[in-house]
C-alpha cells in the first residue's frame, strides 16, 4: 500500500479545512449572521462541552476517539483475512442497517471508482440496507452465491431487518453450496460479549470481527464495520485511519478558533438557536454524495432528542438534509435561496478530481453554448459551487464549506473524524446524550410485538388497540 501519508508535506497538502466565513454577520448581514462576540459569550458553554467530552472519553465511553490509532491488531487481522479471501469471491454483500451500513456505503462511493461494480474489479459490493423483498430477492437471484461472501453486521445482534436478511441469505447459500460449506460464505461483525448474531456465528463457525462496546453504530465506520469490506476491495485502511488520526490531532486544540470540529459545531448550534433548524449537506462531488447520507444519520440520531441530560423535555435537533451539487441546484436550490430562513447549507468542495474532462471546441457559431468550449468539468462544477455560495450569501443565507483537497483515503478518514467529533460537541452544547436513540425503540418494539417475539406481548396488545382509521380519510 501507499506510504505517502507518512510525509508531512503531503499530509499538509491533503489537510481538510472548514471555511466558515459565510456564517458571520460581516458576510451575511446582521439579520441572520453570527457576530464573533456571540462566540466569546459562549466561552463557559464551550469549556463545559469540551470538559464533558474529555470526561466521557476518560471514562471509556467515547471509543470512536481511539479508533484512528488504537486498533493495530484488529487492522492486521482484517488485512490478513481480506488478502487470504478476497480472490475467492466475486461478490461481497453487507447485511446491516443504519450505522451498520451507511458508513460502508459512504466509503465505497467515495473511494472506489464510479460504476465500480460494472468494472472488472473484484469483488463487487452490495449493501441492500433494507428489507424490501423485491430488492433482496433480485439481489440473491443476480449473484452467483457460490462466489459470494456476506458480512452480517449488527452490534446488538438482534436487529430484525439484518437478522431476517441473514436468515434468508443463509438458506439461499445452503441451497446452493450445501450444509457443510456455509461457514466460509459468512462473516459476522458484532459485539464480542452479547447478542444472537454472536451466538449463531459461534455455532455456525463463521469468521467473526468485533465492534468495540464503546462505539455506537453511527460512529463505527472505522471499526471492522467499515474496514473489513474496505480491505476486501483494496481501500487502503492504514491511510484511512491515518487521515482520521491527523484530524484528531488538528481537533485536539482547546482554542475554538483552531479547532474545526468545535468551531463549526458551535456555529451550527448558534445558527440553530437563531431558527436555522435545518442543516443541508451539499457535496459538489458524486464521490461524496453518500457521505451526506451517512452524515444525515449521524446528525439526526445523535442530536434529535426529546430530553436533555437533566431529564427536561427539550425536543431539540437540527433536521439534516442531503443534497448533491450541482444536481440539486436544479431541484432544491430554489427553496434554499428564497424559502424560509431556516437552513444552514454545508457545502463540500473538492479542489482536485481524479480525472478531468475538457469540453470540446465545437459549435463556435452557437452563442448559447460556445462559451463552454475548452472549459473543464472541474472548473464548471467548482464555479457552480462558488456561484451558488455567493448567491446564498447575497440572500443572507448561512453557509459554510468543507474544503477537500482531493478525495482519497486520507481525506475521507479526516472527514469521518471531523464530522463525528463535531456531532459529539454539538450534542454537548445541547446538553443531550448524543449516543443513544430511545426514539426509535417504540416502533421497533411494536414490530417485535406483532411478530410474536417473546417478551413483547404488551406491545402487541397496544398495537392491536390502535385507533381504527377512518375510511373517509383514505381516498
Ligand atoms: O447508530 C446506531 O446505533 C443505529 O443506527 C444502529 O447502527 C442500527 O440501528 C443498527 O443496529 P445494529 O448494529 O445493532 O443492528
Amino acid at each position: 500500500m501507499n506510504d505517502r501519508y507518512k510525509d508531512k508535506q503531503w499530509r499538509e497538502k491533503m489537510r481538510i479545512k472548514v471555511d466558515v466565513n459565510n456564517m458571520f454577520e460581516e458576510f451575511i448581514g446582521e439579520n441572520h449572521g453570527i457576530n464573533p462576540e456571540e462566540i466569546e459569550e459562549m466561552v463557559e458553554e464551550i469549556n463545559k462541552a469540551e470538559q464533558n467530552i474529555k470526561k466521557q472519553y476518560e471514562d471509556g465511553k467515547l471509543g470512536f476517539i481511539d479508533l484512528p490509532y488504537k486498533q493495530k491488531d484488529v487492522v492486521e487481522e482484517i488485512k490478513e483475512y481480506a488478502n487470504k479471501n478476497k480472490d475467492k469471491f466475486n461478490n461481497f454483500v453487507i447485511l446491516g442497517i443504519g450505522g451498520s451500513a451507511l458508513g460502508s456505503i459512504a466509503l465505497q462511493t467515495a473511494l472506489n471508482e464510479s460504476y465500480y461494480n460494472e468494472k472488472e474489479s473484484s469483488p463487487n459490493i452490495y449493501v441492500p440496507d433494507n428489507v424490501d423483498p423485491d430488492n433482496f430477492k433480485s439481489l440473491l437471484e443476480t449473484l452467483d452465491l457460490e462466489k459470494t461472501v456476506f458480512n452480517v453486521i449488527s452490534k446488538s445482534g438482534t436487529t430484525a431487518e439484518t437478522m431476517s436478511l441473514f436468515m434468508i441469505a443463509r438458506k439461499a447459500v445452503e441451497d446452493v453450496v450445501g450444509k457443510n460449506n456455509i461457514s466460509k460464505h459468512f462473516i459476522a461483525t458484532t459485539s464480542k460479549d452479547s447478542g444472537y448474531l454472536r451466538e449463531i456465528a459461534k455455532k455456525e463457525d463463521f469468521k467473526m470481527f468485533y465492534i468495540p462496546e464503546n462505539v455506537g453504530g453511527r460512529f463505527s465506520v472505522l471499526t471492522p464495520v467499515g474496514l473489513v469490506f474496505a480491505a476486501f476491495v483494496g481501500i487502503d485502511i492504514d491511510e484511512l485511519l491515518a487521515g482520521a488520526s491527523y484530524m484528531k490531532e488538528i481537533c485536539s486544540s482547546s482554542n475554538i478558533w483552531e479547532n474545526p470540529a468545535y468551531l463549526n459545531g458551535l456555529l451550527q448550534y448558534l445558527a440553530y438557536k437563531k431558527g436555522k433548524v435545518m442543516s443541508v449537506m451539499m457535496p459538489y462531488s458524486n464521490s461524496l454524495k453518500d457521505m451526506a447520507d451517512w452524515y444525515r444519520q449521524l446528525w439526526a440520531e445523535s442530536l434529535g432528542k426529546e430530553k436533555n441530560r437533566d431529564g427536561e423535555v427539550v425536543n431539540v435537533g437540527p433536521t439534516p438534509i442531503k443534497a448533491l451539487g450541482a444536481t440539486d441546484q436544479h431541484s432544491q436550490a430554489q427553496l434554499y435561496m428564497e424559502g424560509p430562513f431556516d437552513k444552514v447549507v454545508n457545502f463540500i468542495e473538492v479542489l482536485e478530481f481524479d480525472n478531468d474532462l475538457k469540453i470540446p471546441d465545437i459549435y463556435e457559431d452557437i452563442k448559447g453554448v460556445s462559451y463552454l468550449r475548452e472549459k473543464s468539468l472541474t472548473d464548471l462544477i467548482n464555479t457552480e459551487k462558488k456561484a451558488t455560495e455567493l448567491a446564498l450569501t447575497k440572500r443572507e443565507r448561512l453557509n459554510n464549506t468543507i474544503i477537500v483537497p482531493k478525495v482519497n483515503e486520507f481525506t475521507v478518514g479526516q472527514l469521518f473524524y471531523l464530522l463525528e467529533l463535531q456531532t459529539a460537541f454539538v450534542g454537548e452544547l445541547f446538553n443531550i446524550n448524543a449516543y443513544n436513540q430511545p426514539g426509535v425503540e417504540l416502533g421497533k418494539n411494536y414490530t417485535y410485538g406483532v411478530f410474536g417475539r417473546e417478551g413483547y406481548e404488551e406491545m402487541k396488545e397496544e398495537y392491536n388497540l390502535r385507533p381504527e382509521k377512518k375510511d373517509e380519510y383514505i381516498i
